[in-house]
């Protein structure tokens, strides 16, 4: 008895003293967490006197001014989080658009650039996509891919350009006097050059002043951009099963939840942002929406991405929280067989006559001053994208009505304009 009593002491005593071990510990734990996981991004929004009484002036001026943007402002996360006017608007006296502005120094724009300094991984991702590139790519171009901007101005005058194209592309912000020049701002596409030289606009996606994250889940935003007869990928979704089900149930979802915990328990079925962007069971979330893309789809002959496969398999990590193996093999199975098609049976043929009449001087060399010039752009750009884009998303009539019937009906006018051209052309010589 005796002994297991003492024994039964000794192992109190050790409880005992385990308990002071692990009290001990877990307090430099909670210390050392406090310290590690501390958000960053608060840690980065310090700010001296001077600052903070600045921020209350913003506030309560525009409050009068423009009450709109501080009620945005006032609902946001930056406001709970302390992220006031002058963290994201104060600039540099050196900055091109820096203005002196009520005892201030500010500017207007508040680019990627700006941002970056408290969200430095979002900005590198964004800078990484095709997003970031989708001004320079359309200054560069030229020739059969027929998306020069500067093609634009020719073909339908620059104040078209300047409301359409560059409106979803971007522009070259530009700066007079330290104001920003009123041919080129207002504009937040995706590509635009920033008078600081970053690319980009985030509140193409996170509207100003809120920054939700929540708006930026939802197909709408992408759709503002993403749709049309060209890249309709918005009206593709809502035909979706996947869409369908959005629409009938987006009231119960919740939207908020952060990054790091957004997952298949908050949704039944994936918006754009959950295929494109966000960490989905194992996948971690990205800025950059070129990353699990395998095929270009938007070129007028498809081709592989670099890395395909790699990029192949992220896509389907994100089907396979919600779907079998076999299901999303056999799926995308089908989505190639269907570009295949499309490049085989439709594109190359048609593109080899064209470039036979361009060879034998039967059309000129400038773009869309031949009636045969627009049909063939409308036959890869309108109608080749929307089967291709129909059969990569899970929307049947845009691949089949919209898609590859449009393209079975004008490969045979162009066949015939062809012949016909070939023939008046070939008489003449
Ligand atoms: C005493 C009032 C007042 C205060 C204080 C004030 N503003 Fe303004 N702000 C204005 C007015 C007036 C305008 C011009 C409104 C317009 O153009 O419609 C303006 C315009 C702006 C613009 C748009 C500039 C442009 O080029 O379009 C920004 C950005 C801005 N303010 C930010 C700030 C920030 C940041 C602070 C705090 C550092 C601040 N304001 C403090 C009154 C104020
Ligand atoms: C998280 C960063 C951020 C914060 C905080 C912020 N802004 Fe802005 N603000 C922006 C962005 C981004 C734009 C859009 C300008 C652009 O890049 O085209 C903008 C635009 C504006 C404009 C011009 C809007 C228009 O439509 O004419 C005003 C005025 C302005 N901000 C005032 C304020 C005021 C006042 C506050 C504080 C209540 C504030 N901002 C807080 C990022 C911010
Ligand atoms: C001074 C630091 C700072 C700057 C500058 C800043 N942010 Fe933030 N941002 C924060 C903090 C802090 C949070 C809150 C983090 C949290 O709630 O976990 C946040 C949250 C966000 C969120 C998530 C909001 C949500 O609904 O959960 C978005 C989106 C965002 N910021 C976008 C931007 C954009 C775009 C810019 C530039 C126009 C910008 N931020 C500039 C510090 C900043
Ligand atoms: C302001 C306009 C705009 C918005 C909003 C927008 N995009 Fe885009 N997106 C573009 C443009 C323009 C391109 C083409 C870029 C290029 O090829 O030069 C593009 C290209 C893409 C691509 C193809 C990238 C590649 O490498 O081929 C994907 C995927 C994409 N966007 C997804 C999205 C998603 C998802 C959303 C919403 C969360 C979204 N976009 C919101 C304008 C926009
Ligand atoms: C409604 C928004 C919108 C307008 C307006 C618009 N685009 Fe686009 N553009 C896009 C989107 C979105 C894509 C991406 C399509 C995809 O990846 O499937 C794109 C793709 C492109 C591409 C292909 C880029 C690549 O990666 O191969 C070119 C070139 C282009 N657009 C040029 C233009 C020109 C020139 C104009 C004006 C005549 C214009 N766009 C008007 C949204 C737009
Ligand atoms: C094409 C649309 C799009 C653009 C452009 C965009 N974002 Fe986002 N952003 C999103 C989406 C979608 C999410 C939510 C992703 C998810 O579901 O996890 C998000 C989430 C965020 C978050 C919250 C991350 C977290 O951990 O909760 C921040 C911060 C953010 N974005 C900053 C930015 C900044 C800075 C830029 C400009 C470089 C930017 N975003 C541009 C769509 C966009
Ligand atoms: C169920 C997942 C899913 C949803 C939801 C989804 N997409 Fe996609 N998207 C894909 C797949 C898969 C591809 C083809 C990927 C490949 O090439 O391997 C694709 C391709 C694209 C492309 C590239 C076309 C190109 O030019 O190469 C764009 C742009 C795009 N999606 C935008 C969107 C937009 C905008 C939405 C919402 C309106 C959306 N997607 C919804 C899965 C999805
Ligand atoms: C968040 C869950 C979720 C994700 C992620 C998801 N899906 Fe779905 N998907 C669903 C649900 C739910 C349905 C409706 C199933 C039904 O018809 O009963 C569906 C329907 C479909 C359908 C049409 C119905 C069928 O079985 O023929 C296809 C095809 C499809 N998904 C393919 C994909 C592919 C490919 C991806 C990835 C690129 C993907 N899905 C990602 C949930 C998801």
């Amino acid at each position: 008895m005796k002994v297991t009593s003492y024994k039964l002491q000794v192992t109190s005593g050790k409880i005992q003293e385990a308990r002071y071990i692990l009290y001990f510990v877990s307090c430099i734990l909670l210390l050392a967490s406090c310290i590690l996981f501390f958000p960053s991004d608060a840690l980065a929004i310090k700010k001296t006197r001077e600052e903070i009484e600045a921020s209350k002036r913003c506030v309560l001026c525009h409050n009068q001014i423009s009450p709109g943007v501080v009620n945005d402002w006032e609902k946001s996360n930056h406001a709970k989080a302390s992220v006031t006017c002058i963290d994201c608007h104060q600039a540099d006296s050196t900055d091109a658009d820096a203005r002196k502005h009520e005892g201030e120094v500010i500017s207007a724009i508040v680019s990627p650039k700006d941002c970056s300094r408290c969200h430095p991984k979002q900005v590198m991702e964004f800078n990484e996509s095709l997003h970031s590139k989708a001004l320079s790519f359309i200054q560069n171009l030229e020739g059969e891919r027929a998306g020069d901007d500067a093609l634009a101005y020719k073909v339908e005058g620059k104040a078209a350009a300047v409301m359409g194209c560059e409106k979803c592309h971007g522009t070259v912000i530009k700066v007079k006097n330290g104001i920003l020049d009123k041919e080129t701002w207002p504009n937040n596409g995706i590509g635009r050059i920033n008078p600081d030289g970053s690319k980009g606009s985030c509140s193409a996606c996170h509207t100003r002043h809120l920054f939700s994250i929540a708006e930026a889940r939802t197909p709408d935003i992408c759709g503002t951009c993403h749709m049309g007869p060209d890249h309709p990928q918005y009206e593709i979704y809502m035909e979706s099963k996947h869409g369908v089900i959005y629409n009938s149930e987006r009231q119960k979802w919740n939207m908020d939840v952060a990054s790091s915990s957004w997952d298949t328990k908050y949704f039944r079925a994936p918006t754009c942002a959950t295929c494109h962007m966000s960490g989905i069971g194992e996948l971690e979330p990205t800025h950059n929406i070129s990353d699990r893309l395998s095929w270009e789809l938007e070129w007028p002959q498809s081709e592989k991405t670099n890395d395909w496969k790699g990029k192949r398999d992220k896509m389907q990590r994100a089907c396979l929280s919600c779907h079998s193996k076999t299901h999303v093999e056999g799926y995308y199975q089908q989505f190639d067989n269907a570009v295949t098609l499309y490049n085989d049976e439709y594109y190359k043929p048609i593109k080899k006559d064209m470039d036979e009449l361009y060879k034998l001087g039967y059309l000129t060399k400038d773009k869309f001053d031949e009636e045969i010039e627009f049909e063939f752009f409308e036959y890869w750009h309108h109608e080749g994208r929307r089967a291709r884009m129909g059969a990569s998303m899970m929307g049947p009539d845009y691949a089949q009505w919209h898609g590859f019937y449009e393209l079975a009906k004008r490969r045979l006018k162009l066949k015939n304009m062809i012949r016909e051209i070939m023939e008046k052309k070939g008489k003449g010589k």
